[in-house]
C-alpha cells in the first residue's frame, strides 16, 4: 500500500501539568481519504490534532512518546516548516487565524512565508478564495465579515499553502444551516486529503466515508462512518448522540 499521508503510532502525550490525554493512539490517513474524528468532549482530539503539525510534540514541553510522519516526513523539529506546509489546520475559532487588515493579507502571509512574490502569490490567494467562494471579498476587513465568512476565509488560508492534508477542527460549530450547507459543499467540492473533528453526526456522515472514535485518549473504533452511527453500544459508552429524529438508515446517498 501507498505512503499514508498521515501516520500516527503509538501517540502518547501528557501536558506539562501532567494531565495525560493520549494514551498510544494509531491513525493513518491515506491519500484522497476523507476521515472524521469523533469523541466526547475531553477525549483528546485537539490535542492529537495540535500533533499532526508539531504544535504539540517532540518540539513542546510535554511529555510524549510515540510517532508522526507526514507522507513519510516525521513531524521534528527540523522539518517543522515543511510539515507545516504539507499539513493545513483549520482551527475551532477562524479569529485564531485572521488577524491581518484584509482577507488578502490573510490568505497570502502562509505563501509569503514560503517565499512567494508578485503573479504567484496572486494566483494562490484568488485560487484558493474561489475554492471557498470568497474572491469577491479579497479586499474586505476579515472582522467585517459574518463568523460563516470568516471560516471559509480561515480554510482558504490554509488551502493557499497547498496542502496534502486538510485537518479541520469542529468546521460546522458556530454555523447557521445555510452557512453550515454552503461549507459541506466546499469540503465535498476540495481535492484534498480530510480529517474533520466534529460532534455534527449527520455532517460526520455526509462528508466522511470513515470515521475513527477516539475516547479517554485511545481509539475505540475505526470504521465506516454509518457502521459507527448505527452501533448503539459503541454511541452510547461514548456519550456519541445523534440528533433527535435523525436515522442514518433513512439516509439515501452517502460519500463513497
Ligand atoms: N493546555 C492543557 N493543559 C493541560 N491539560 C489540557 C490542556 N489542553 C487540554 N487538556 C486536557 O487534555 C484532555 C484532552 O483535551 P482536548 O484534546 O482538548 O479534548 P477534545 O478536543 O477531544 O475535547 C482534556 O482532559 C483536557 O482537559
Ligand atoms: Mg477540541
Amino acid at each position: 500500500m501507498s505512503t499514508p499521508v498521515l501516520d500516527v503510532r503509538g501517540l502518547a502525550f501528557a501536558y506539562p501539568d501532567g494531565h495525560q490525554a493520549l494514551f498510544g493512539v494509531d491513525l493513518h490517513v491515506h491519500e484522497g481519504e476523507r476521515v472524521a474524528l469523533l469523541g466526547p468532549n475531553g477525549a483528546g482530539k485537539t490535542t492529537l490534532v495540535l500533533h499532526l503539525n508539531g504544535i504539540l510534540g517532540a518540539a513542546s514541553s510535554g511529555h510524549g512518546k510515540g510517532t508522526v510522519t507526514v507522507s513519510g516526513l516525521p513531524v521534528e523539529k527540523q522539518h517543522l516548516k515543511e510539515i507545516r506546509r504539507r499539513v493545513g489546520i483549520v482551527f475551532q475559532d477562524p479569529d485564531d487565524q485572521l488577524f491581518l487588515g484584509t482577507v488578502r493579507q490573510d490568505v497570502a502571509f502562509g505563501p509569503a512565508n514560503l517565499g512567494l512574490r508578485g503573479a504567484e502569490l496572486d494566483r494562490r490567494v484568488m485560487d484558493a478564495l474561489d475554492r471557498v467562494g470568497m474572491a469577491d471579498f479579497v479586499d474586505r476587513p476579515p472582522h467585517h465579515l459574518s463568523y460563516g465568512q470568516r471560516r471559509r476565509v480561515a480554510v482558504a488560508t490554509v488551502l493557499a499553502m497547498e496542502p496534502e492534508v486538510l485537518v479541520l477542527d469542529e468546521p460546522s460549530s458556530n454555523l447557521d444551516p445555510a452557512s453550515r450547507r454552503e461549507l459541506a459543499e466546499i469540503l465535498r467540492s476540495l481535492d484534498v486529503t480530510v480529517l474533520m473533528v466534529t460532534h455534527d453526526l449527520p455532517y460526520a456522515l455526509e462528508l466522511c466515508p470513515r470515521s475513527v472514535v477516539l475516547s479517554e485518549g485511545v481509539v475505540v473504533a475505526d470504521r465506516r462512518t454509518f457502521d459507527v452511527l448505527t452501533d448503539e453500544q459503541l454511541m452510547s459508552a461514548h456519550r456519541l448522540e445523534l440528533p433527535w429524529g435523525f436515522d442514518p438508515r433513512r439516509i439515501d446517498s452517502l460519500p463513497g
